[in-house]
């Protein structure tokens, strides 16, 4: 009776691990809809001529870029239209983001 108690809530556990994480994903690809049309479906673009290639990027550098796009730290001369972007997003739709871009077919 005590094992099968233990199974139940490992799977229990493990099955609310699968969702959370499927869920981030999800997130991710969601919120990335509104960027491919600048930054290309897999991020290879050059975005309007200016910004890098996002997909090149690694999470440190994306989740920097985009925190600092907001607080004003970082960017290059169109700055204030990715603030524009990004200025609904929270802090985990940022992560769930650079997750996605990292994960994209390069
Ligand atoms: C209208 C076009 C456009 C859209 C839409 C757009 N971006 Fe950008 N993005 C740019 C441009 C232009 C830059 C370069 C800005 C600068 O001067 O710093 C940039 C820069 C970036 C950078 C930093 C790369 C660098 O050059 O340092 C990241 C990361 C990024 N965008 C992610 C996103 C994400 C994620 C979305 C969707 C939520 C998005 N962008 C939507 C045009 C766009």
């Amino acid at each position: 009776m005590k094992t099968t108690l233990n199974t139940t809530l490992k799977s229990l556990v493990l099955a609310g691990a699968i969702l959370s994480s499927t869920t981030l994903l999800a997130d991710g690809v969601e919120l990335y809809k509104n960027c491919a049309g600048c930054h290309g479906i897999n991020g290879e673009k050059v975005a309007l001529g200016k910004s890098k290639v996002i997909a090149d990027m690694s999470v440190e550098e994306l989740n920097q870029s985009m925190n600092g796009y907001l607080n004003g730290t970082y960017g290059g001369p169109m700055k204030g239209l990715m603030k524009g972007q990004l200025a609904k997003l929270s802090k985990d739709d940022i992560s769930a983001l650079s997750t996605h871009i990292v994960s994209l077919k390069k």
